[in-house]
């Protein structure tokens, strides 16, 4: 049977949709709860100071749009404290633990004036969000 072209595209469409949301069914709900209880951290601590969309550019701190991945200190046209700039490694799991758990204890000489958050669950929450920013 022919079937009109806009048929084909509706089925497309809908092939798609489903498609996506068995990968909504898929991902954890806990994951999406996860990266809103992060966001909230985010807006209360670190907001003020870090845009997450990329044209937003700077506020006090870099911008964090991709910054799960990124080399450490190495954000073109921000003025990095010598710390951050000489710092070998990329943010990931680890090192942002460490980074946001004591900024002071893991790099030693950071411009970052936050003392750390302490509470193991709301750092892994705040981490995952990072993580879903691009
Ligand atoms: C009062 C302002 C301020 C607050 C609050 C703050 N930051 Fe920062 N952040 C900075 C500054 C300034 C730097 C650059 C530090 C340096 O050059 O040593 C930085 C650097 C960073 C970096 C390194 C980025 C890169 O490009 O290497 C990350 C990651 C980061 N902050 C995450 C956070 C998170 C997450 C929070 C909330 C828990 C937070 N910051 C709170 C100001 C802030």
């Amino acid at each position: 049977m022919k079937l009109p072209r806009f048929t084909y595209s509706l089925l497309a469409a809908a092939a798609f949709s489903s498609a996506l949301g068995v990968n909504t069914c898929n991902a954890a709900p806990s994951d999406d709860a996860r990266i809103s209880v992060g966001q909230h951290q985010f807006s209360s601590s670190c907001a003020m100071c870090h845009a997450t969309e990329k044209s937003q550019g700077t506020i006090v701190g870099p911008n964090l749009s991709g910054v799960y991945g990124r080399q450490i200190g190495k954000l073109a046209g921000f003025q990095y404290s010598e710390t951050l700039r000489n710092a070998k490694g990329t943010w990931d799991e680890a090192t942002l633990n460490a980074f946001l758990k004591s900024p002071q204890a893991a790099q030693p000489g950071t411009a970052m004036p936050f003392s750390g958050l302490k509470n193991d669950d709301a750092r892994s929450a705040l981490i995952a969000y990072l993580k879903s920013l691009h």
